[in-house]
């Protein structure tokens, strides 16, 4: 398959879970570079749904190594959780998970200090996961975090924890916020350290060393670009580099060996969480909703919704290098009479073909639509590209010219035989 970064090229929850899903059947490993368990990442195999947040979605591959990267910081606990929920629903989590010995830790009190953040920022909350995935980035670049390494040395652990405490504490305090037990969160980090010790390694070395044996890599993106710290919609992104580039730093592996960038895009467009999000229209909203699609995977909030953004798209191909489009929900369109896509902005006099950079001038922006005429059709037992009505195959086509890459995958579903290689 070679190696291969697939990113989101939208606001997150682009499908990218089902399309590594499909992927993982010519790759040998599955890496997940950045974010933590504010990721869900939704596959369904049969009737039964599986939503990854930690763990990387090839693992319901058999026989596929699945490794967490350097680049994600590691809820411990929710780890546990994750991987005992898989096994109760019979997926094998074993020698096939790795996790890397520097990725960084979750604790309370990044929980704690999100949650209070947000309330602090009253109406201009970010609209957070409340995962504590801001403050632990935070701690990682201000060289105060804690790593996999120290998780799982009981005796660091509990030093350097103690130090982290004491300080977060002061700073819950001055907030209004009820201090944390050394005690009880030591006891909880510890029993998860334990239970996680098998699973922690050196994931640098063993990625190079199956690089060497001809190994593919799939690296399994999280979120998505318009969250990117760097590139998203700042303050309104998440705390990680998402984008291609991240999938380097975020896995230690270099930029010469990878073979291509997919993106993963919606046949729309959504986003969850606060920040400008030009084409939202009630009209797609609604309709989704009211079909019970598009709930966040992770915290089940109604997502945002609007029409599909190629100039958001177009962005997304130059900063991930997107090879190829991987575009899920097309179905999502089959009962619209019209369907629209946004081919630039307007604000005032000025045109954008690019997304403005700040973003108050980004909320002020309004689209220029191009209007297509729907297909009407349902599209869901679509298997080849010639099953599509003529009027989706005009969309598709229409979409991935102005987003500069080219179609590579067509999903009708969220089943693994609901994708249409083209
Ligand atoms: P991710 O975070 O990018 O992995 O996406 P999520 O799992 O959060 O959200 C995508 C949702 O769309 C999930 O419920 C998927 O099962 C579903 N999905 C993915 N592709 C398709 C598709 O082509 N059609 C339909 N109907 N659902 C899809
Ligand atoms: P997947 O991998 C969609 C959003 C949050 C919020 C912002 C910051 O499933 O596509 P954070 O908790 O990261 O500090 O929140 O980012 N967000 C996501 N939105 N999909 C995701 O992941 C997201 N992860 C974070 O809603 O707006
Ligand atoms: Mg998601």
């Amino acid at each position: 398959m070679a190696n291969t970064i697939l990113v989101g090229a939208q606001w997150g929850d682009e499908g990218k879970g089902k399309i590594i899903d499909v992927l993982t059947e010519k790759a040998d490993v599955v890496v997940r570079y950045a974010g933590g368990n504010n990721a869900g990442h939704t596959v369904f195999l049969g009737t039964k749904k599986y939503v990854l947040h930690l763990v990387p979605s090839g693992i319901l591959r058999r026989n596929k190594l699945c490794v967490i990267g350097n680049g994600v910081v590691v809820d411990p606990v929710g780890l546990v959780s994750e991987i005992q929920g898989l096994r109760k629903l019979g997926v094998k989590v074993g020698a096939n998970l790795v996790v890397s010995e520097t990725a960084h830790v979750v604790f309370p009190y990044h929980r704690e200090l999100d949650a209070q953040r947000e309330v602090l920022k009253g109406e201009h909350k970010i609209g957070t996961t409340k995962r504590g995935i801001g403050p632990a980035y935070g701690d990682k670049a201000a060289r105060v975090g804690l790593r996999m390494i120290d998780l799982v040395n009981p005796e660091r652990l509990e030093a350097k924890l103690s130090q982290r405490i004491k300080e977060n504490n002061e700073v819950l305090k001055a907030l209004g916020a009820k201090p944390l037990s050394f005690k009880q969160v030591l006891a909880e980090y510890r029993k998860a350290g334990n239970y996680l010790k098998p699973f922690v390694a050196n994931t640098v070395v063993l990625l190079h060393e199956k690089m060497r044996r001809g190994e593919d890599i799939l690296f399994e993106g999280a979120q998505g670009t318009f969250l990117d710290i760097d590139h998203g919609t700042y303050p309104y992104v998440t705390s990680s580099n998402t984008t291609a580039g991240g999938a380097c730093t975020g896995s230690g592996v270099p930029p010469h060996p990878i073979d291509r960038v997919v993106g993963v895009v919606n046949a729309y467009t959504t986003r969850v969480g606060e920040g400008p999000l030009p084409t939202e229209s009630p009209v797609i909203a609604d309709m989704l909703h009211a079909m019970g699609r598009e709930f966040g995977a992770t915290t089940g909030r109604p997502r945002r919704c609007g029409w599909f953004d190629s100039v958001a798209t177009r962005h997304a191909t130059m900063v991930n290098g997107i090879d190829e489009l991987a575009v899920t929900n097309l179905d999502g369109l089959d009962t619209m009479d019209v369907i629209r896509v946004c081919a630039g902005y307007r604000r005032g006099k000025k045109v954008y073909d690019y997304i403005p950079n700040d973003s108050q001038v980004l909320t002020e922006c309004e689209p220029i639509y191009a209007d297509f005429l729907g297909w009407r059709t349902p599209t869901n037992k679509a298997r080849r590209w010639k099953d599509l009505p003529p009027r989706a195959r005009l969309y598709l086509e229409a979409i991935t010219e102005l987003t500069g890459a080219k179609l590579a995958i067509a999903s009708v579903g969220p089943a693994r035989e609901q994708t249409i290689f083209v």
